[in-house]
């Protein structure tokens, strides 16, 4: 699997519960570096642009409500098997099927408003961290 870098998002519930500092420190724990961050206010536009894929389904509105409801912080996480380890480390989309000690578990409330946001392929890394960050942004390991 190798070294592989993925985009994550502290979602604006997680901001607005003050936890980004114990989310980033699992990630660190879990062997995980974050090698660029940002905190923004997505506009709906930016909002719609990242969830197009889901556009038409039924929840769609909802998610654009809620993501541009508050600040949110992007991160770029950088590991081995980053990907995997991220999605791990946050535990299932529904909060109440995550698994005890994941970021879901311990900080979301609901499907709707669930703390993280993580890339959930190698592919859809590359094209989410484009998303958010230059090139020129992303630090190199020290
Ligand atoms: S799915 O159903 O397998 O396609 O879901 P997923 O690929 O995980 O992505 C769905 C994203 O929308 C967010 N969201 C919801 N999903 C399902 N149902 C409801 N009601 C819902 N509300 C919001 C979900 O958290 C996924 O967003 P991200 O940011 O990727 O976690």
């Amino acid at each position: 699997m190798g070294v592989q870098r993925t985009l994550s998002i502290a979602k604006p519930d997680a901001v607005s519960k003050n936890v980004i500092g114990e989310i980033y420190s699992r990630f660190e724990k879990a062997g995980l570096r974050i090698v660029a961050a940002k905190m923004l206010r997505l506009s709906r536009d930016q909002a719609e642009g990242f969830y197009a894929e889901h556009k038409g389904r039924p929840f769609f509105p909802a998610l654009i409500d809620f993501m541009t409801s508050g600040p949110v912080t992007v991160q770029v996480l950088e590991g081995e098997g980053a990907v995997l380890k991220n999605r791990d480390l946050m535990g299932a989309t529904n909060p109440k099927e995550a698994a005890a000690g994941t970021i879901r578990a311990d900080f979301a409330e609901s499907i709707d408003a669930n703390a993280v946001h993580g890339s959930d392929s190698e592919e859809s890394a590359a094209r989410e961290i484009a998303f958010f960050f230059a090139t020129s942004e992303l630090c190199d390991r020290v």
